[in-house]
């Protein structure tokens, strides 16, 4: 996996996420209390971008149809199996947020895994 940079340390403002696309991924950076989490940035429901979504009590809700996702976890509030995966950042000695990025994933939507599992109980 290679390590990225994704933003200064001294860009983030504490509880504003921010939006960076590294190695074909959107990813969510937010800093809260000089916690810094990095997530992915693309909603599992129907893809919207979370970043414009509001930061609060440990989470942030999607801007589309408010799923609120844990910071910590990625967890949807009250859906433990829907997540965000959620990636690991450090900060460099020059001020940097990295993490490490793995190959980018195909984006499915929630209603085209629903599609898919419909079509799979009908293919008898
Ligand atoms: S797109 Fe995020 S909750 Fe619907």
């Amino acid at each position: 996996m290679p390590v990225e940079r994704l933003v200064e340390v001294d860009q983030l403002i504490d509880g504003v996420p921010v939006r960076v696309e590294v190695s074909g991924q959107a990813l969510l950076v937010v800093m809260i209390d000089n916690r810094i989490h990095v997530m992915s940035d693309v909603c599992p429901h129907n893809g919207a971008s979370l970043s414009e979504g509001l930061v609060r009590d440990g989470c942030v809700t999607c801007p589309s149809h408010l799923w609120r996702f844990d910071l910590d976890t990625g967890e949807r509030r009250g859906r433990p199996d829907v997540r965000l995966t959620l990636y690991g950042a450090s900060t460099t000695a020059d001020g940097w947020v990295e993490v490490d990025v793995p190959a980018a994933q195909p984006v499915v939507s929630l209603r085209e895994a629903l599609l898919a599992h419909a079509r799979s109980q009908t293919d008898v």
